[in-house]
C-alpha cells in the first residue's frame, strides 16, 4: 500500500465579474511597520505605534519581541505599546525567521544596543536568492566580529559598534534600515552612500529622530548618522501602506473607476500614477487623502521596468501585469530587482493570460477576457495579482496557498466584500 503524505492548505474561492464599486481604506504599511517595530528594541523606554496593521508578518515580529522579553498590549484597535520586560534571549530563532525575512532587521538594533545577537539565516526565499552579505560585511565594518554557524548569525561587538563609511553596492531597503538603526548607538559618525530611498526608511528615521537619535539626509542617497548614548521612548504613527494603495488603484481601474481609496498616499506613488496615466487611467485627488480613479474607455499598452524608489516598485509589477493582461496590444514589464519574480505568470497563464518571458522581461498581449479556473499563490504579491485576476475573469477562480495574501494585505476578505466581491475560503488536503 502507498502511503500518501497529506497537508491541508487554504483557498479562496472568487467568483469572478460582479462589479465592484465603494471605498476602500488603505492601512498602515508593512514595510514601516516592521522595522519600526525593530526600532523598539534600541530603548528600554516604552514605544507607541498607531496605525498599525493587522497582518501575518506583524505577528511574527511581534512573536519575535516577545520572544526576546517585550512585553506587547493592545491599547485599541491599531495602537500598541512595547516595552522592554526582561531580556531572555538575543536570539532570533529559525521557526520566526524563516516565516518572514525581514525579521533580519533585528539584528542591527541587537548588536548596537546589546553588544551581541544572534539571528537564524533567513535562507532560500520563493521570488530570488535574497541574500543579506551586505547587512553582514556593513556591521563588519563597523567593528562587528560575525561568525555564520549551524545556520545561524552569530554577531559580537564586545567594545560596541563604530561609525563607518557603508556604501552599499546595491541599494537595499532593509540593509540600509538595519544599518541605520545599528548607527544611531554606535560611537562616532555613520555616513551610508547608496542608501536606499524608500518612503519607509524616511519613516523609520522620524521614529528615530523622536527617540533622541541624530539622522540627516533620509530620503536621500547620502545618510548621516551621529551616534548617541541613549534612546528614549516615543509615539509613532506608521504611514500608509503604498503598495496596498497601488493594489486598488489597479482594481478600480479594471471596475471603471468605481472605487475610491481613502488614505492614498499620492506623495509615494508619483512614479505608479504616471505609469496609470500612460495606461489611460487617472489618480484624482478628492479632497484630504482620498482619491478617485478615472479612466479611458480603452486602456494603452505600456513599458514598465522596475527600480528602487522612486522608480516603479517591484512590490507593484505582478498586480500591474494582471491589468495589462486585458489590455489590447503588447505591453512589456521588465523585473531589475529580484531574479525569480515571475512565479505568477504561468498562474495567469491558467487564466487565460497571454505572456511571454524573455530573460529578465515580461511581454503581456492584452486578451479579451480571463476566464476562472485553479491557480497558486506564488507570494505574496503575485498572490495580490492572483485576487485581482479572479475578480476579473469570468466564472470561479480557486487561489490555494492563499496565506501568502495575509502576510501583507490587512482584512481583504472584508475590504473586498463591502466593494461587493463574492468569495469565499476553505480548507482543502492535498497530496505532498
Ligand atoms: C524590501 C521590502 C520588499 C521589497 C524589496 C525591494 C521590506 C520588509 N521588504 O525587501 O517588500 O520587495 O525591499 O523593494 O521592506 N541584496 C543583496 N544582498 C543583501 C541585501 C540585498 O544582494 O545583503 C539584493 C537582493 O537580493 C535584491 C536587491 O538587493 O536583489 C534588493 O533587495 P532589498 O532592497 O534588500 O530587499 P529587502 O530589503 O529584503
Amino acid at each position: 500500500m502507498i502511503k500518501q503524505n497529506l497537508e491541508i492548505v487554504e483557498y479562496l474561492e472568487i467568483e469572478g465579474g460582479i462589479p465592484l464599486r465603494g471605498t476602500v481604506e488603505i492601512s498602515g504599511a508593512k514595510n514601516a511597520a516592521l522595522p519600526n517595530m525593530a526600532a523598539t528594541l534600541l530603548t528600554d523606554e516604552e514605544i507607541i505605534l498607531e496605525n498599525m496593521p493587522n497582518l501575518l508578518d506583524v505577528k511574527t515580529m511581534k512573536d519575535l519581541l516577545s520572544f526576546v522579553g517585550f512585553s506587547i498590549e493592545k491599547l485599541s484597535e491599531k495602537t500598541f505599546s512595547f516595552k522592554q520586560k526582561t531580556i531572555n534571549s538575543l536570539v532570533a530563532p529559525y521557526e520566526l525567521v524563516s516565516k518572514m525575512r525581514a525579521s533580519i532587521l533585528v539584528l542591527g538594533p541587537m548588536l548596537s544596543r546589546f553588544k551581541h545577537a544572534k539571528v537564524a539565516l533567513p535562507g532560500g526565499c520563493s521570488i530570488g536568492t535574497r541574500p543579506v552579505d551586505l547587512h553582514l560585511s556593513a556591521l563588519e565594518k563597523m567593528g562587528a566580529d560575525i561568525k555564520v554557524e549551524h545556520g545561524y548569525i552569530i554577531a559580537k561587538a564586545p567594545n560596541g559598534l563604530k561609525g563607518a563609511h557603508i556604501n552599499f553596492e546595491k541599494i537595499t531597503v532593509t540593509g540600509t534600515e538595519n544599518i541605520m538603526m545599528a548607527a544611531v548607538l554606535a560611537e562616532g559618525e555613520t555616513v551610508i552612500t547608496n542608501a536606499a530611498r524608500e518612503p519607509e526608511v524616511v519613516d523609520l528615521a522620524k521614529m528615530l529622530k523622536k527617540m533622541g537619535a541624530k539622522i540627516e539626509g533620509e530620503g536621500t542617497s547620502t545618510i548621516y548618522i551621529k551616534g548617541v548614548k541613549k534612546l528614549h521612548g516615543t509615539k509613532h504613527r506608521i504611514i500608509p501602506d503604498r503598495i496596498e494603495a497601488g493594489t486598488f488603484a489597479v482594481l478600480s481601474a479594471l471596475f471603471d473607476g468605481n472605487i475610491t481609496i481613502k488614505n492614498y498616499p499620492l506623495e509615494y506613488l508619483e512614479f505608479v500614477n504616471k505609469r496609470l496615466e500612460e495606461i489611460g487611467v487617472y489618480v484624482i485627488p478628492i479632497g484630504k487623502d482620498e482619491i478617485a480613479i478615472k479612466r479611458k474607455k480603452k486602456l494603452k499598452p505600456v513599458d514598465i521596468e522596475t527600480k528602487e524608489y522612486p522608480y516603479f516598485p517591484t512590490d507593484l509589477q505582478a498586480q500591474f501585469m494582471t491589468l495589462l493582461s486585458v489590455v489590447d496590444g503588447v505591453s512589456s514589464i521588465t523585473e531589475n530587482i529580484f531574479e525569480n519574480r515571475f512565479m505568477h505568470v504561468p498562474e495567469l497563464e491558467r487564466l487565460g493570460a497571454d505572456i511571454k518571458v524573455k530573460d529578465k522581461t515580461a511581454y503581456i498581449r492584452g486578451v479579451k477576457k480571463l476566464t476562472g479556473a485553479e491557480v497558486k499563490a506564488t507570494d505574496l504579491r503575485a498572490s495580490a495579482a492572483m485576487v485581482i485576476a479572479g475578480l476579473i475573469a469570468e466564472g470561479t477562480t480557486r487561489i490555494y496557498d492563499i496565506y501568502h495574501l495575509d502576510r501583507g494585505y490587512e482584512n481583504i476578505d472584508e475590504k473586498l466584500k463591502k466593494l461587493g466581491a463574492k468569495l469565499r475560503r476553505d480548507m482543502i488536503e492535498r497530496t505532498l
